[in-house]
């Protein structure tokens, strides 16, 4: 099998480093903004070993003979992606979307009518130290399902390949419950750490403890309109364990705001605000973070 990871980030990167470690000789697709010139990746794990990769980058045109495209991107920048590399992607392979947050799938159905597109959920903590060094920050786990099914499947292999390179991943047929466990992790760890410049773990202290409960109450009641059962109890406990687990890093959105970069915000609060707003309900908790977000991202973007 023939694996390509499209996405220097973070999490790009992870998968990338794995893959070469379980010697599936996967190649990189990097953004045109990347260096080309570096040759070489280095993942220091969750034991603090480096460990230093040959990149094998590749253009969009030499894709077309891969068997499994992972695509570690922004949620912002999966649509795009997907529409800029559509014809230098072969009928038969199978594509996971690999993002926080959600987003719509409708359009990428249209886009890829005939392939089975996936979705993988993770947790893993993954810090970018520069532009091609990571460092492994939390163990998390991965959950894959299906987004669009079509009859070429080989889940079970795909499943255990994945689970190989970066475990644990596990397959799982109700993946839109399990999307919305992970965007409420989103919900709150992503703008609070953002916000309060501070790590995932520093919101285990108890002066946090109120809005976060606040916030995944309103999940629950958006989710039910949208008739996904939520029970707040365990979204907190959820958050809580990954908060634990990546207790030293630094989420994807406060790595964002430091970088000057666009955030994922407008999937994450932004999408409960923007189901709010449909189903006439008001979420104030998340639409105040929202907000606070999108006031630090244009202040720092303005200096
Ligand atoms: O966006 C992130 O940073 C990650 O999804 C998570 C799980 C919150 C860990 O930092």
């Amino acid at each position: 099998m023939k694996f390509v990871v499209v996405g220097q980030g973070a999490i790009g990167l992870l998968w990338y480093s794995h893959f070469v470690k379980a010697n599936l000789w996967p190649a990189l697709l990097c953004s045109p903004r990347a260096d080309e010139t570096i040759k070489h990746m280095t993942l220091i794990d969750d034991e603090d070993q480096q460990h230093i990769f040959s990149l094998n980058t590749i253009k969009p045109e030499n894709m077309f003979d891969a068997d499994v495209i992972i695509f570690c991107l922004k949620a912002y920048d999966i649509l795009p992606a997907l529409k800029d590399y559509r014809e230098e992607i072969n009928r038969n392979a199978q594509i996971i979307l690999c993002h926080n947050g959600i987003i719509s799938t409708q359009p990428i159905e249209e886009l890829f009518p005939h392939q089975t597109i996936y979705t993988l959920l993770t947790t893993h903590g993954s810090k970018k130290l520069d532009r091609f060094t990571i460092k492994h920050t939390g163990k998390g786990q991965s959950q894959l399902g299906e987004l669009q099914h079509t009859s070429h499947n080989s889940r079970q292999q795909l499943t255990a390949i994945l689970n190989k390179a970066c475990p644990q991943v596990t397959w799982h047929d109700d993946i839109k419950h399990l999307q919305w466990l992970k965007l409420a992790v989103n919900c709150v760890i992503n703008p609070l750490t953002a916000i309060y410049n501070i790590n995932n773990g520093s919101l285990l202290q108890t002066q946090y403890q109120s809005l976060i409960k606040k916030l995944c109450e309103e999940l629950v009641i958006i989710a039910a309109k949208e008739n996904v059962d939520l029970n707040s109890d365990q979204l907190i406990e959820n958050v809580r364990h990954v908060a634990k687990v990546t207790e030293e890093n630094c989420s994807s959105m406060l790595a964002d705001v430091r970088n000057g970069t666009t955030t994922e915000i407008e999937h994450i609060n932004g999408y409960i605000v923007h189901l709010a707003n449909k189903h006439k309900q008001t979420v104030p908790a998340n639409l105040s973070l929202y907000q606070q977000v999108n006031r630090l991202t244009t202040v720092k973007n303005a200096k």
